[in-house]
């Protein structure tokens, strides 16, 4: 059941289609406290908490206080409060079992038994809301009617389940035939290759550097003969230059972001100055989207929607006054209380909360102050290329994932999981913030596999991927500056072709996992607790994930380790492939178990009653034989399979000619299909 409380003058975000009616009589579970413009909940000592979509620390979210304010900080670390997105829906599960949506465009905060250990507060920078309050028969039935009240999540193109290789610093054409080049040459599968910012004339969106790639399209072509897709990346900063046609048509028509006065909100982004396209307002929205015809135009299928939280280097204003502040510096003897405001000086130019004051947008008609609706920026960006597609190129899929976002882009695109690091502890975040994200819509998502910023190592390369080939997303990024991570790179070639080929032989029944949990709102990705319910120790694993209704992944992440311990909540069969192609399996007791995972081997769990589709290894998602799968099963009567399988281009999603059904049943060596 799900229950709407509106206050105040509500802005509309469009995150829900079509809102219910609002519920009468008083708000249940929660306190409401307007003059504080809070929402309280006393938690049980035992109740936890679930949600919040991208952000840090664990599954369970007691503990600490979250920030929804889209940012750009690439220090996921745990003292920090809020990472890219903003996604304001969570779950308690306990005394009481409820699901909390806060539909609300600005700035709040979440906490989660941070200042008291047994309150859940909610706070607001205003008190303008839609308040939703969802009750089910468990928490995945909660959060199945929440993911339907905010629509059917993105579905990319099939290629995009493909593995993809990028970096910042990709320069030219060359640069990207030797990654294709070294991968097919070692036979590692490979399905695109991402462009960052490197291949613009100077940042500049929808431009393409003529001396580094002379004839783009002719480019694209020969690219998509060796089964290659190029995905650009497109930032949301427009440089400010003259004889720039985005820049002055936008100029011309007035569609960036304004000051107070009137004038134009300069910030700076990669190109130096830039001015930001006002995403929330529809006309301007329409225009930037049309922008994105440039590339689809040169045989594009696919793109990266970045630096959209929006992120500011600086602004024209803060830099001058900063400059002013500099020169009261100059000649002192800086001491404990100059030097620190000295270099916090220059660091306060960059994301600082303060400049979402200075500009304002128009939003369904109306004049409003940045700040107020600053976590729909990255959403709206989003939206603009989706809606766009839908007019310019109808009949296609095209994969799109965003940096920033707020529930209601998931219809729109997936996310990845920003600038993480080539640390463990970022494997591990990896892992935990998948369900998290499944319960808030973004389906389609996936962390820079390898870390972006700092170097890796061969080992955390291999069990990232190894992590990796379970998630709809798969791509390893890495940032300029830091050591080279294509898995070419490293000596454990057999080790990544083999990781990598397993992805390919998972994509059948991956793909089939990520359409059916988009068509029927389910989680992807599940925290044990929500499939064992009664398992008091289930409830405890962060470091285990439900796949599907038929897998259990318990990934190794931490560095030097030879296996891990798993807990099996029951009976399982253990599965684990090596690198000289043999797959053992092992039916094991519930219960705690230490399982062996040598580096190059992956290992997961399937449980009772249940199989998969498993195909053969291919080179590029195209190569792979959907119609004709084996299966991996654990038989203990009969396992059936409900196989969807489409052509992967196509939108009619919900024909029923794409559900097939695989059965098993005990003593028979191969399944019928249905
Ligand atoms: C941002 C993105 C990162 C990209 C870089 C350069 O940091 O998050 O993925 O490589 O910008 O464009």
């Amino acid at each position: 059941m799900i229950r709407r409380y509106e206050f105040g003058k509500v802005l509309e975000t469009e995150a829900i289609l079509e809102k219910p009616e609002q519920a009468e009589g008083a708000v249940p579970y929660l306190q409401v406290d307007e003059a504080k413009r809070s929402l309280l909940y006393e938690m049980g000592e035992k109740d936890r908490v679930y949600g919040l979509g991208e952000n840090l620390r664990g599954i369970n979210k007691r503990g600490w206080i979250y920030e929804s304010r889209c940012t750009d900080d690439p220090e996921h670390m745990e003292d920090k409060r809020a990472l890219y997105g903003a996604h304001n829906f969570l779950v308690v599960d306990g005394q009481d079992q409820f699901g909390v949506f806060i539909d609300y465009p600005g700035i709040l905060s979440f906490d989660v038994g941070y200042t008291r250990c047994n309150q859940l507060k909610i706070q607001l920078s205003d008190w303008n809301m839609d308040l939703y309050v969802i009750t089910g028969e468990n928490v995945r039935d909660i959060v199945r009617q929440f993911r339907r009240l905010i629509g059917r999540s993105y579905i990319p193109p099939l290629w995009a389940f493909g593995y993809g290789q990028s970096r910042w610093g990709y320069k030219s054409e060359d640069d990207v035939r030797e990654v294709v080049r070294r991968h097919r040459e070692l036979q590692i599968p490979l399905d695109s290759v991402y462009l960052d910012i490197d291949y613009m004339e100077r940042y500049k969106d929808f431009t393409v550097n003529q001396e580094t790639f002379p004839d783009f399209a002719d480019f694209c072509g020969e690219m998509k003969r060796q089964h290659i897709h190029l995905v650009p990346i497109i930032d949301a900063g427009v440089k400010q230059e003259e004889g720039y046609p985005v820049y002055e048509e936008g100029m011309e028509k007035g569609y960036f972001c304004k000051k107070e006065d009137g004038s134009p909100f300069v910030a700076a982004v990669w190109p130096g100055k830039a001015l930001f396209p006002d995403m929330l307002n529809e006309e301007a929205r329409r225009w930037f989207g049309n922008q994105y015809q440039f590339l689809l135009d040169q045989g594009i299928e696919g793109f990266w929607n970045d630096m959209n939280e929006p992120a500011i280097f600086y602004t024209e204003d803060r830099l001058r006054q900063v400059m002013e502040e500099l020169e009261s510096y100059k000649g002192r003897n800086l001491d404990l209380d100059t030097f620190f405001s000295f270099t916090n000086l220059v660091q306060s130019l960059s994301n600082n909360t303060e400049d979402y004051k200075e500009f304002y947008h128009e939003f369904h008609g109306e004049k409003v102050r940045h700040d107020r609706v600053h976590n729909l920026f990255g959403f709206n960006m989003t939206r603009a290329a989706g809606e766009a597609f839908e007019r310019l190129v109808p009949e296609k899929r095209i994969l799109m994932f965003s940096r920033s976002s707020y529930i209601g882009m998931h219809r729109y695109g997936g996310i990845w999981q920003g600038d993480n690091r080539s640390w463990w502890s970022h494997l591990l975040l990896n892992i935990k913030m998948m369900p998290s994200l499944n319960m808030c819509g973004f389906l389609y998502t996936g962390a820079d596999l390898g870390g972006f910023g700092a170097d890796t190592t061969e080992d955390l390369l291999l069990r990232w991927l190894a992590f990796g080939i379970f998630t709809p997303l798969m791509r390893n990024h890495s940032a300029m500056g830091t050591r080279e991570q294509e898995v070419y790179r490293f000596e454990k070639t057999e080790g990544f072709r083999h990781i990598i080929g397993l992805r390919y032989r998972l994509i059948p029944y991956l793909y089939s996992e990520y359409m059916k949990a988009v068509l029927r709102d389910e989680m992807m990705f599940r925290p044990l607790a929500f499939d064992y319910p009664s398992d008091a120790y289930a409830a405890q694993v962060e470091d285990q994930l439900l796949l599907g209704e038929e897998l259990m992944l318990a990934p190794v992440y931490e560095q030097n380790k030879e296996g891990r311990y798993v807990y099996l909540p029951e009976e399982m069969k253990m599965v684990r492939f090596s690198e000289d192609g043999t797959v053992e399996e092992k039916i094991l007791p519930a219960g705690h178990h230490y399982v062996k995972v040598p580096l190059t081997d992956v290992v997961f769990f399937l449980r009772p009653n249940r199989l998969i589709p498993f195909a053969d290894v291919a080179q590029n998602v195209d190569e792979i034989d959907f119609e004709h799968p084996g299966v991996l099963a654990f038989v203990r009567e009969e396992a059936c399979y409900e196989y969807y399988r489409d052509n992967g281009y196509e939108k009619d999603y919900e024909n029923p000619a794409h559900f097939h059904r695989i059965c098993l049943k005990k003593g028979e060596s191969s399944p019928t299909v249905f």
